[in-house]
């Protein structure tokens, strides 16, 4: 099929390279002329796991073009996966997702379908619709939703073997083509399920899901804060609750709080809608306010033991990442952390495997860097973990105590087994235990 994307981010162009794999023709649109020269050599703009290979592999039938007109003029399906930022009341500000509309109106020349990938509030595609048949009476246009449930770091895999896919539209002929187009991923190797229902229900599957992990990660995090008042320790209480099927073992990892570009997002754009259908919905409030709290714990907890003076006391920052296997660093604690040591007149050393460009530009003063966990931590008086690196959970423990001026680990991810940190004589404060 004759498939056009717009967007290259995580969702536009993991998607569009998963798509040409099983076999369409995909054209990649984006308005970065040099993002684009770079993944027609198939290099990746963003850092992900077997995406290059992915690209190199399939490069005859993905083109990379800032030419929307006709990537978008005679394409069977046109797939939409720009972003969908959060307005500063956390509503979902949707000007990229209208603006693509708008190209689309101005190219297209046959009927066609238009799949919005990107997490829009309910009752968007519709409203997209009804936009295209406003301005365009001489085409039919069908908006299909298709929400996106891929993990950054594990993109590749979520994608071609997806737990499932959401389809959303209202009329048989949308569903027909849809599901002929992804009818490779439904069979063998993959066997992905397929779901077909409304685009409301599609729109509000996306929603749902997102909200509900992360409000499983903040109650397990006030379950951890209440662990170190009871004496209890999360993980075997984590472990415990797993092993009942209806609770599962997943998503249970007590820590700093969740970051990232999908949960604070969205926990926040359907916090906002449900207000104005009054409708509140208070699980999703207490979530967000849980998570604001817990990205500033494992600080609070460091502030307290130095007694509220942390002047040039040398602080090592290991892992910036809101979570391994990615340089993205949207909403990643690291930052709120890293805002209030400075503040607090420390200095700051930090370390991660490969996103140090980028926090550069976040902040780009009042931070050393070290390019090994060894150099960061030398003469420390204090550890802060961020993101729970392959490269900092297997890093030897027992080089805290050599290396660091005084042994103060203070891990935000639970990196360590308990026993060995008290065994190596190291003032070991985690999350929860
Ligand atoms: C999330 C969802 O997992 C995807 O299904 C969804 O498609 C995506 O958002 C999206 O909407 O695009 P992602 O943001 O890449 O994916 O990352 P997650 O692996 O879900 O982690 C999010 C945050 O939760 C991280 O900061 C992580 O450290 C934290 N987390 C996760 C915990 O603190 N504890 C856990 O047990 C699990």
């Amino acid at each position: 099929m004759k498939i056009a994307f717009a967007g290259t981010g995580y969702v536009g162009l993991v998607t569009g390279v998963a798509l040409a794999h099983i076999g369409h023709n995909v054209t990649c649109v984006d308005i970065d002329e040099a993002k684009l020269e770079l993944m027609r050599k198939g290099i990746s703009p963003i850092y992900e796991m077997g995406l290059e290979d992915l690209m190199k592999k399939n490069n005859d039938r993905i083109t990379y073009t800032t030419d929307y007109k006709r990537a978008y003029e005679d394409a069977e399906v046109i797939f939409i996966g720009v972003g969908t930022p959060e307005r500063p009341d956390g509503s979902a500000n949707l000007d990229y997702v209208y603006a693509v509309c708008d190209q689309i109106i101005e190219s297209v020349k046959q009927d066609t379908i238009v799949v919005i990938k990107s997490t829009v509030p309910i009752g968007t595609n519709e409203s997209i619709e009804k936009y295209f048949q406003d301005k365009r009476k001489d085409v039919k246009i069908d908006v299909v939703s298709i929400p996106e449930f891929l993990a950054q770091g594990t993109a590749v895999h979520d994608t071609l073997y997806a737990s499932r896919i959401v389809v959303g539209a209202e009329n048989d002929y949308a569903h027909n083509v849809i599901k002929k187009l992804y009818e490779p991923l439904t069979k063998e190797p993959y066997n992905v399920t397929y779901v077909a229902m409304n685009r409301k229900s599609a729109e509000m599957v996306k929603y749902a899901s997102n909200c509900f992990l992360a409000l499983k990660i903040s109650y397990i995090n006030e379950i951890a804060n209440f662990c170190e008042k009871t004496g209890a320790n999360i993980e075997d209480v984590a472990t415990g609750m797993g092993y009942d099927d209806r609770i599962g073992n997943k998503f249970l990892k007590a820590g700093i709080g969740y970051g990232g570009s999908c949960f604070p997002k969205d926990t926040k754009a359907i916090h906002w809608l449900s207000r104005e259908y009054d409708s509140e919905l208070l699980t999703i409030k207490a979530a967000i306010e849980v998570n604001a709290m817990q990205k500033t714990k494992l600080f609070e907890k460091l502030l307290k033991d130095f007694n509220g003076d942390l002047k040039n006391k040398k602080i090592a920052v290991l892992g910036l990442t809101f979570k391994p296997g990615t340089d993205d660093l949207r909403e990643a604690p690291s930052i709120d952390n890293i805002k209030l040591l400075i503040e607090y007149g420390a200095n700051i050393t930090a370390y991660d495997p490969i996103a140090e460009n980028n926090f550069k530009k976040l902040i780009p003063e009042n931070i050393e860097y070290a390019s090994s966990i060894e150099s960061a931590i030398t003469n420390c008086d204090a550890v802060m973990i961020m993101t729970e690196w392959d490269e900092v959970k297997n890093f030897e423990v027992n080089k805290y105590k050599e290396l660091m001026k005084t042994a103060n680990v203070y891990d935000g991810r639970n990196c360590y087994v308990l026993k060995e940190m008290v065994l190596n004589h190291i003032n070991y404060v985690s999350i929860g235990r």
